[in-house]
């Protein structure tokens, strides 16, 4: 029996960085969103010991440094199972390096898909706890919608839900360096904050026009490279109407928030002409569920 289920991507409504911590990484405060854009995971158990990954792009890695196999090792350790050989194929749509997530939401639903599988019941708190210990991303992933993040990103507080909205998404051609943005990011040179109380108390009202406003992310103003791009992105995306633009997590990716399905439709148009990795999806407020694949014989 095989077993699937879709990893979706995440944007950051806001980010900003607290403060830099002893271990090295940094307390942030961030507003985190599931998007229906997703990668499809499938997983096949069998007897043995080993983990093996395989994608649709060639240089994503297949083994033990793939995310989501550290992630199925996470979860064999704690769960204390052994003696299986596991087979994850990981169908990418989700662009890499981009802020969205997808190594992240990709070895979530590997977590999901697992405690299925086993039976083991581990439920959100447990996967969470699991996931915090592969990457700082990951246990949002495990339930997403709208949530606060902070610490290094595991500490998560629910969040009114975000109101049903279109988001333009659009990946320029370079990538950022996450621990290279972290690294460079001196809080007393930043010149605004993001105001995420502001935000939350927008989404608990509901108030979209409230929320755009708000939407801020800090990396973006010390990005050592593109950030041209980045901003005529954000200029397509708002001349055609998003009430907000700001780029997503570490980046490249950029996105824009939208209530009207033509104006996000004609950005996506705009931005496709140009940049190959663009995206027309929208919020979503559940994980997907994990389903079981016949093999045929
Ligand atoms: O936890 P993860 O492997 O996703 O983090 C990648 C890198 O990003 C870390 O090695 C660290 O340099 C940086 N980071 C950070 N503070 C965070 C999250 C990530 O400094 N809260």
């Amino acid at each position: 029996m095989k077993y699937s289920s879709l990893a979706y991507a995440k944007i950051n409504i806001s980010l900003d960085i607290v403060s830099k911590r002893p271990d090295g990484y940094h307390n942030i405060k961030t507003i985190m969103q599931t998007v229906s854009l997703s990668d499809e995971i499938i997983i096949e158990c069998t007897s043995g010991k080993s983990i093996n990954v395989n994608t649709n792009l060639p240089y994503i890695p297949k083994d033990s440094s793939n995310i989501a196999a550290k992630a199925a090792e996470a979860f064999f350790k704690y769960a204390n199972i052994d003696g299986y050989q596991v087979n994850i194929e990981i169908k990418k749509n989700i662009p890499v390096c981009a802020g969205l997530g997808g190594g992240s939401t990709n070895a979530a639903c590997v977590l999901r898909i697992l405690d299925y599988i086993f039976k083991t019941g581990f439920k959100r708190k447990i996967l969470e706890e699991i996931a915090e210990t592969v990457g700082s991303d990951i246990p949002f992933c495990i339930d997403g919608g709208t949530k606060l993040a902070e610490g290094r990103g595991e500490i998560l507080t629910d969040l009114p839900k975000m109101p049903d909205s279109h988001i333009v998404i659009c990946k320029p051609g370079f990538s950022c360096s996450t621990p290279e943005l972290f690294e460079r990011f001196k809080r007393e040179k930043l010149h605004t904050a993001p105001d995420t109380e502001g935000l939350i108390k927008a989404l608990g009202n509901s108030d979209i026009n409230a929320i755009a406003r708000r939407m801020f992310n800090v990396f973006e103003d010390i990005l050592p490279h593109g950030r041209d791009y980045i901003e005529s992105i954000k200029e397509v995306l708002l001349d055609c109407g998003a009430l907000g633009a700001i780029m997503t997590g570490s980046g490249s990716a950029v996105f824009g928030l939208f209530t009207d399905i033509e104006n996000a439709k004609k950005a996506h148009s705009k931005l496709i002409e140009t940049y190959s990795e663009c995206f027309l999806v929208k919020t979503i407020n559940e994980t997907a569920p994990v389903c079981e694949l016949e093999v045929s014989k």
